[in-house]
């Protein structure tokens, strides 16, 4: 079975086709960063219409690419997100389903972040722990099953990726922030100063990053020669968030006896947090290919793959801003 999937909850249009049989087939994305670079963040009435823009055109390539002229059934991006960015994936999804006579899936995106490392050769078998870490969210889930997700612990205040795209802005680096700020760090003394390991003694297993966030702000304002401190700060704040998110996820780790993680989301891309994570956590270590870290099609079109053999049934037109990961349930549940 064929499964196009499209992704367009935020700032890249992401489109692949997955077949149950050989894996994905053909991958294209569309990334939007230099739209939303001049705004200092993403302009969410720029995002729907760039989406509106590029979709057709990205799904005409990968349908090309893989020698085809339809699929079997359509995954698309239903929440969390931009509701107009949203919407046009939605719309799109169902038209074509509509056309071509075929199953349409709404998906949750970080269930497409979740299931992620499993386009990889090395997939990880259920039950796993997983650090989601992206421009959104903060968490740690607990996962049974397919569907069947248990949040351990999530931020109280900004996701982790928000927290590096701010300090980032601080530091006068563009959007988004995360990779400019983790190139940054490689050059500064990550020991120059301390920055506070928000709730890190803390009992239970959620994040908070706005503190760190003002104590960056504060060192910032009193540096007199911003130029000559900004690598050591960026490595010092990268430090910090680095120490918090492996600390509590391996507070986790040893509450659930988890002996396999996945680490994904944007975040996931961050070089220090994977070989810290690889180094300290004693069991197996998985993450997507950095391309499928971050905003993808493959992800979308890979969870409506699963949800789809798991014998889930199509479901009525969704695009939801907010939308908990604990509320899905396991496929066979919804059919
Ligand atoms: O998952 P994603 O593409 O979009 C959301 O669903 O939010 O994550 C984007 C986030 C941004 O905040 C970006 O700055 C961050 O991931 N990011 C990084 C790195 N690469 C991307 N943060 C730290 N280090 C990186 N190498
Ligand atoms: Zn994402």
């Amino acid at each position: 079975m064929l499964i196009l999937g499209l992704e367009t909850s935020c700032d890249e249009t992401g489109v692949a086709l997955f077949d149950t049989e050989r894996g994905l087939i053909a991958e294209a994305l569309h990334s939007q960063v230099d739209l939303h670079a001049v705004y200092g963040g993403v302009v969410p009435e720029i995002a729907s219409r760039d989406h509106l823009r590029r979709l057709l055109p990205l799904i005409r390539q990968v349908l090309r690419e893989a020698g085809t002229e339809k699929a079997d059934a359509i995954a698309y991006t239903a929440g969390p997100g931009l509701t107009g960015a949203l919407m046009v994936g939605g719309g799109m999804a169902n038209g074509l389903g509509l056309a071509w006579g075929c199953p349409v899936i709404p998906i949750h995106h970080m269930e497409g972040h979740l299931v992620a490392p499993m386009l990889e050769e090395n997939a990880p078998t259920y039950p796993f722990l997983a650090l989601l870490v992206s421009g959104g969210h903060t968490m740690l889930v607990w996962i049974e099953a397919l569907g069947a997700y248990q949040v351990l612990g999530c931020t109280l205040d900004d996701a982790v990726g928000e927290a590096f795209d701010k300090t980032a802005k601080l530091l006068g680096l563009g959007y988004p922030g995360g990779p400019a700020l983790a190139l940054l760090a490689e050059s500064g003394d990550e020991q120059a100063w301390q920055f506070p390991r928000p709730m890190i003694n803390r009992e239970g297993f959620d994040f908070s990053f706005s503190g760190l966030k003002t104590a960056v702000m504060l060192k910032v304002r009193e540096s007199d020669d911003l130029e000559s401190t900004r690598a050591d700060i960026a490595a010092s704040f990268q430090r910090a968030v680095v120490d918090t998110l492996v600390a509590r996820t391996l507070k986790a780790a040893r509450h659930q006896n988890a002996d396999r993680l996945v680490i994904a989301g944007g975040v996931g891309a961050n070089k220090l947090l994977r070989s810290e994570l690889d180094q300290h956590f004693p069991g197996d270590v998985f993450y997507p290919r950095l391309r499928f870290c971050t905003d993808n099609g493959a992800m979308i079109a890979l969870a409506g793959a699963l949800r789809l053999t798991d014998g889930e049934k199509p479901a009525t037109i969704l695009a939801t801003a907010r939308w908990a990961l604990d509320s899905l349930r396991r496929p066979a549940a919804i059919a």
